[in-house]
């Protein structure tokens, strides 16, 4: 277990009471929990900002039947084994597929992944979550 540290911080009693507001709507039990995964959030972004390994998902749905769209997705996926670490592959209806790809490596990486699936003409929609590893945080 990290040794915990306390800090002050100043802040005006508007930008206080609205994240009381804040914090009570997500159901925190206090500020110290709240502020944590603020903190964590910020960091993480800066990973994926600074090429950092980083872990992630992207979720996608596509019609199928759609020229070779599939194909290309099975070539894509090749190109990215290194950092790909696995995908699941749902048949929502007769026509339409949902994929989930979970990767980790470089942030870069991910995201370029993540685009050139965007780019294919058949993917009716797609979402990146960029998470973290865990580590450093
Ligand atoms: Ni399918």
């Amino acid at each position: 277990m990290t040794k915990l540290q306390r800090f002050g911080v100043s802040v005006e009693t508007d930008l206080l009471d609205k994240f009381d507001e804040f914090i009570r709507e997500q159901n925190y039990q206090n500020r110290s929990e709240a502020l944590r995964d603020l903190m964590r959030e910020a960091l993480v972004r800066k990973q994926w900002k600074e090429d950092e390994t980083i872990a992630g998902a992207i979720a996608f749905v596509y019609d199928h039947h759609h020229g070779q769209l599939v194909n290309h997705l099975m070539e894509l996926q090749h190109d990215y084994f290194t950092i790909i670490i696995s995908s699941q592959h749902v048949h929502l209806d007769h026509d339409n597929c949902m994929e989930i790809i979970l990767a980790k490596g470089p942030a870069n990486q991910v995201g370029k992944l993540y685009e050139s699936i965007r780019a294919m003409k058949g993917v009716k929609h797609i979402d990146l979550l960029r998470s973290t590893t865990g580590q450093q945080l």
